[in-house]
């Protein structure tokens, strides 16, 4: 998640709003970008600010339509985002990054209001950075040597993580990540990510209805397939590998 004036630990890729987003302001209204409040000593305070997938609405299409990214980003991110911001606004957790306020939150598994909000405005854009136009299928690089390693080979790792998506119970998410310089697959319910055991997440899929219903209606098999075949960022993973492992060391 981008913040003001906050940096992350584990940053996410950069932004660039799309051209559609641009092109068509009738139909995506863009959120004002929150600005830094000023007291009396200079701005240490900023809300979270709703960034746009780095590929146009309708880029991911036949496999993700626009109606679906549209709905997706513009109503159910940005109503995370605003509950998170309304939530924050005027107490300690303005001071923190979003993944010191998702960890604070979780509150050793007790999780405060704010959680469920700053954890899905946290996966949401983390999720459309898994995502490219012309990606899937298998990988390239030292995520592909590290999956044959942890795996066996791709295919077996890509039974695994279909598996764990499928089998979700309701709505959550299923994840790879690197856990003690070992990929492992993580699935959680509702808003739950693998930051709160300190985990690094590499890549993750939405299988809360909403990410796929209106395109695959109750066929999350199909979704899983489509996303790992022909929309996963493969680029995305490897870098957030390297910065994984460089905040190990
Ligand atoms: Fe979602």
């Amino acid at each position: 998640m981008a913040l003001l004036h906050r940096p992350i630990s584990l940053p996410l890729l950069p932004l660039a709003a799309p051209a559609s987003f641009i092109s068509h302001p009738k139909h995506i209204h863009l959120r004002k970008v929150a600005v830094p409040k000023f007291r009396s000593a200079p701005p240490t305070v900023a809300l979270l600010n709703l960034n746009p997938p780095p590929y146009d609405f309708d880029a991911l299409e036949p496999h993700m339509s626009k109606q679906t990214l549209s709905f997706h980003w513009g109503k159910h991110h940005r109503a995370y985002v605003d509950n998170c911001n309304n939530q924050i606004k005027d107490t300690e957790l303005e001071e923190c990054t979003l993944e010191d306020i998702i960890k604070k939150t979780y509150n050793n598994g007790d999780p405060r209001p704010v959680f469920n909000n700053a954890a899905q405005a946290w996966n949401h854009e983390f999720f459309w950075e898994c995502m490219k136009p012309g990606g899937g299928k298998e990988p390239k690089g030292e995520i592909l040597e590290l999956i044959k390693r942890d795996f066996g080979a791709y295919d077996e790792f890509l039974k695994e993580f279909k598996q764990a998506s499928a089998t979700q119970f309701g709505s959550g998410w299923a994840w790879l990540v690197l856990k003690d310089n070992k990929l492992v697959i993580e699935k959680t319910p509702n808003a739950l990510n693998p930051l709160i055991w300190g985990h690094k997440p590499l890549l993750t899929i939405d299988v809360w209805e909403h990410a796929y219903y209106l395109d695959y209606q109750n066929r999350r098999p199909d979704y899983i397939s489509t996303f790992m075949n022909e929309l996963v960022s493969w680029d995305a993973v490897n870098a957030r590998l390297d910065r994984a492992k460089a905040s190990a060391t």
